[in-house]
């Protein structure tokens, strides 16, 4: 078991964050929980009291600033950032609106970038530990009615990317996780059948096995979904529009 190490999670109220949450506070971890429903981190800190709750609101900056100063003030060191948050709104993709795409970027994209903007200078003088970016399979290319949502994760997915080269120098682990699909409150919103959906507590073992005891960039999960669609990723657009549409038809989409 893992003694007095920290790690921060953001999106940590529910579905992936909350599992990966308890997943570390069992394995000894204390976490920084983090997302704004305050009540729901006070839950997890009754059933685990090394969750600790620091309610924030990825989009305000300055926020993201003083809570990570907090942390560091009641723990003087994280080991693990994991920035989680993320939304979908899969109604509102099915024809382009405007507006709910600037808000799917603010939370994904910019709140994590606030998020990494928090931490930056403390992890470049550390010169040790890890950043994680939660993005997603919807990264690899555009799916059907997902415009947004596929944009905010392959722009994170880049920015990993990018980063990795210059915090690799400074001796700081910059890794990407890309789950498949996982049952939470988020993918409830999904009206069609998806395949190979696993459960929460399964993307936390994942995510923590990819964290603490491998060194790959990419923590990625279910293996037969996610490199179907690393194969469909380098197809030509033709082949992969017709494939997709195919996978659409079948299930009457
Ligand atoms: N489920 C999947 O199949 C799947 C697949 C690939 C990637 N992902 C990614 O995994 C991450 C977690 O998703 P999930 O499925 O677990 O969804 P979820 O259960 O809806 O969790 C989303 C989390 O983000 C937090 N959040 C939303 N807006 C926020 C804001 N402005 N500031 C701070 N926190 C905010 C929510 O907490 P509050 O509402 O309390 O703020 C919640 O804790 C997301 O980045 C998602 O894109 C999920």
């Amino acid at each position: 078991m893992q003694e007095n190490k920290v790690i921060w999670i953001t999106g940590a109220s529910s579905g992936i964050g909350k599992a990966l949450s308890i997943k570390f506070a069992n394995e000894g971890w204390h976490v920084a929980a983090s997302a704004r429903r305050e009540n729901l981190l006070k839950e997890l800190n009754q059933q685990n009291k090394n969750i600790h709750p620091f309610p924030l609101d990825v989009t305000d900056i300055e926020q993201c600033k003083t809570i990570f100063k907090n942390i560091i003030e009641k723990f003087k060191d994280i080991e693990i950032c994991v920035f989680g948050t993320g939304i979908h709104d899969p109604q509102s993709e099915k024809e382009f609106n405007l507006e709910k795409i600037r808000k799917i970027m603010e939370v994904n994209y910019f709140g994590t970038m606030n998020s990494i903007n928090s931490v930056y200078n403390y992890y470049k003088d550390k010169k040790s530990g890890q950043i994680s970016i939660v993005s997603s399979v919807a990264g690899y290319r555009g799916l059907p009615a997902a415009g947004a949502y596929c944009a905010s994760k392959s722009a994170l997915t880049s920015f990993a990317e990018s980063l990795h080269f210059e915090m690799k120098r400074k001796n700081v682990r910059i890794s990407l996780i890309s789950p498949g699909f996982i049952k939470t409150p988020m993918t409830d919103q999904n009206d069609f059948p998806m395949p190979m959906i696993k459960s929460p507590e399964f993307a936390a073992e994942q995510i923590y096995t990819g964290l603490t005891k491998r060194k790959t960039f990419e923590i990625h999960f279910p293996k037969v979904f996610t490199y179907f669609l690393k194969f469909l990723s380098i197809l030509p657009s033709s082949i992969y529009f017709k494939i997709v549409e195919k996978g659409m038809k079948k299930i009457n989409y």
